[in-house]
């Protein structure tokens, strides 16, 4: 079967290959991949060899069940599904049936697949964070991925959104999503947050630092700055506040059902930024990095599917 597995020396440091089925174990179904989603950690998977050379990348995919798992679990054969899994750009993914939920018909399996891992961790974050109704929530990065599904959850959470973006076309869209402030960096933002989800990192995550409230905490999701993180003296001293670390970890399934069932009830919207077949995986990977994806950039790996 074909599959986008890592290459240094391809552009993006990946590309499509011949690779052999995968064989699904007893808890696991076979799930026939229709739509994948790119996410910045398949990119650093690539890179930092966390995936070797060779080996199938991705985690995001939304299809149709071609096998049931041999246990008796999870959806029937043919049941529609989207996943957060390992090696998911492939044409066939083994996948737990802890690790996905089931797409209602009335949702498209392109917008499912871009929900795993950005949606599911802007879940998550959020509810690290508390109950955030009618606290300020600022939330960085919000023109990507994550940031856009956490910007509709933060604002569904009754918190008072601050979105914060690159420049005034990265932010088109988000005061419809739920941001009650859409601000360029920190511009403007002179009173104090009480949760901070930062997906940026370096010197924005310091300022943003800056601006937490005492007791509030700061949820460091992603580090797409690249830069590092420069804490003037003393600016840890004080009143208590919290800086946590994220990660996305332990089996998705439930997330992704609370997820698909917002999508489906009207009250999630996916944008979809970049989309196109998963030959132009190398283009969708520039833009991503390059800051031109507002939202998800949505792979099809079977195109005719729906
Ligand atoms: N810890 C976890 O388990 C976990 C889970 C999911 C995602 N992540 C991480 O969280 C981060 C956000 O993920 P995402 O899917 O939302 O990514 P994304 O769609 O690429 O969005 C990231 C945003 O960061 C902003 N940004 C600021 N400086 C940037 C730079 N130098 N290069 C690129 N973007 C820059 C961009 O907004 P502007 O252009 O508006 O500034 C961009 O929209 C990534 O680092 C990702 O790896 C971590």
């Amino acid at each position: 079967m074909r599959a986008i597995i890592v290459d240094p020396s391809a552009p993006a440091g990946l590309r499509l290959a011949d690779v052999p089925e995968p064989v699904a174990g007893p808890s696991q179904v076979l799930l026939e991949v229709h739509h994948a989603s790119l996410n910045q950690g398949d990119l650093n998977d690539a890179r930092s060899g966390r995936v070797a050379p060779g080996g199938v990348l991705g985690s995001d995919a939304a299809g149709v069940v071609a096998q049931a798992a041999a246990d008796g679990r999870g959806p029937a054969t043919g049941a529609r599904v989207v996943a957060l899994a390992s090696e998911a750009f492939a044409q066939r993914s083994a996948v737990e049936v802890s690790a996905l939920a089931e797409v209602p018909p009335s949702v498209d399996l392109a917008e499912a697949a871009a929900l795993p891992v950005a949606g599911v961790a802007a879940l998550r974050a959020l509810r690290a964070a508390g109950a955030v109704l009618g606290k300020r929530v600022l939330i960085t990065g919000a023109s990507g991925g994550v940031g856009r599904f956490a910007v509709q959850l933060a604002a569904q959470a009754g918190a008072q959104v601050i979105a914060s973006v690159g420049s005034p076309s990265r932010g088109e869209g988000l005061a419809k999503a739920g941001a009650d402030e859409v601000v360029i960096g920190l511009d403007g933002v002179d009173e104090p947050v009480d949760v901070v989800l930062d997906n940026v990192g370096g010197p924005l995550l310091v300022a943003a630092w800056e601006l937490l409230a005492p007791g509030g905490s700061l949820h460091s999701i992603g580090w797409t700055a690249g830069e590092p993180a420069v804490f003037p003296p003393y600016s840890t001293v004080g009143p208590p506040k919290s800086l946590t670390s994220f990660l996305n970890q332990g089996e998705a399934g439930g997330e992704l059902a609370t997820l698909v069932q917002l999508v489906a009830a009207g009250r999630l919207a996916v944008e979809v930024g970049w989309h196109g077949p998963w030959e132009r995986v190398a283009e969708a990977a520039q833009a991503l990095v390059g800051r031109r994806v507002n939202g998800k950039a949505v792979l099809d790996v079977r195109p005719a599917a729906g």
